[in-house]
C-alpha cells in the first residue's frame, strides 16, 4: 500500500509573514497520520519553516547538483539538508522552461538530494503542442527516463507528472488522462527499476483544488499531489489533505 503524499509547491511567493499559514497546514497534517504532508517553501524561508513547524516536512523547490564549489546564487543539497529541509522538488516545468533543465541536469540533481539526506519529487510533463500531437506519453516516459537516477528507490523517491498546460491553468486533464499517463509512469518506472517501481508514489500536479483533489486523488496510480497555488494558504490547502 502505497501512502498519499500531498506536497505543496510554494514558488516564488512568501515571506516570514507568510510562514503563519503553516500552524494551521501542520495541525491538520498531525490529525491526518494515514497522509504524508509535505511544503517546498522558497530558500529563504526553510530554516524558519523547519523551525515552526517541526512535525511538518519542509522542503525546497531545486537544489544545484554540486555539493559545493563556485556557483554563485546557487543553493546546494547540503545546504539545505542543514537548513532542516528533507526533500526537495526537482525538474519543475518551470525550471525546465525558464532555466533551461535537462534531463540529464534533472538526473544530476536528484542524485545530489539522495547522497545529501533528501527525498526527491521528480517532475515531468508534456506542454500542450506536444499533447495535441500525441505525443504526450511519449514525452513524459522518455523525461522520465532521462531524469531518473540508476537504482531510485521508493523510500526516497516520488515523481510527479504535471501538464505544463495545467500548472496555474485551472485546467486539469481528465481523470481518464491522469490515469492512463500515471499508468504509462509506472511501466517505465518498472522498466527502469523493476518492481520498486510498484512502491513508488506517483502524485499529480497542476490546478489541483479543493474541487477536483478527490476526483484526482481517486484516479488509478495517483499515490497523491503537487500543489501550487492552493498550497500558499491554509484555507485552501487543507481541504485537499482531507480529500487525500
Ligand atoms: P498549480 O501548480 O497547482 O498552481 O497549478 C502546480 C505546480 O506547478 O507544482
Amino acid at each position: 500500500m502505497r501512502r498519499k503524499l500531498v506536497a505543496g509547491n510554494w514558488k516564488m511567493n512568501g515571506t516570514r509573514a507568510t510562514l503563519a499559514e503553516l500552524d494551521a497546514i501542520a495541525a491538520a497534517a498531525a490529525d491526518r497520520p494515514g497522509v504524508d504532508v509535505a511544503v517546498a517553501v522558497p530558500f529563504t524561508l526553510v530554516m524558519a519553516a523547519a523551525e515552526r513547524v517541526p512535525t511538518l516536512s519542509i522542503g525546497a523547490q531545486d537544489v544545484h547538483a554540486a555539493d559545493a564549489g563556485a556557483h554563485t546564487g546557487c543553493i546546494s543539497a547540503a545546504q539545505v539538508r542543514d537548513a532542516g529541509a528533507t526533500f526537495t522538488i526537482v525538474g519543475h516545468s518551470e525550471r525546465r522552461a525558464d532555466q533551461g533543465e535537462t534531463d540529464a541536469d534533472v538526473r544530476a540533481k536528484a542524485g545530489a538530494a539522495r547522497r545529501n539526506g533528501l527525498t526527491v519529487i521528480l517532475c515531468v510533463g508534456e506542454t500542450l503542442a506536444e499533447r495535441d500531437a500525441g505525443r504526450a506519453e511519449a514525452v513524459v516516459t522518455a523525461q522520465l527516463a532521462g531524469s531518473l537516477p540508476e537504482g531510485a528507490t521508493a523510500d526516497w523517491l516520488s515523481v510527479a507528472y504535471e501538464p505544463v498546460w495545467a500548472i496555474g491553468t485551472g485546467r486539469t486533464p481528465t481523470i481518464a488522462d491522469v490515469a492512463a499517463m500515471h499508468g504509462a509512469i509506472r511501466a517505465e518506472l518498472r522498466r527502469s527499476i523493476g518492481n520498486e517501481a510498484d512502491a513508488v508514489r506517483l502524485l499529480y500536479g497542476g490546478s489541483v483544488t479543493a474541487d477536483n483533489a478527490a476526483g484526482l486523488l481517486a484516479a488509478g496510480d495517483v499515490d497523491g499531489a503537487l500543489v501550487g497555488g492552493a498550497s500558499l494558504t491554509a484555507a485552501k490547502f487543507v481541504p485537499i489533505i482531507e480529500a487525500a
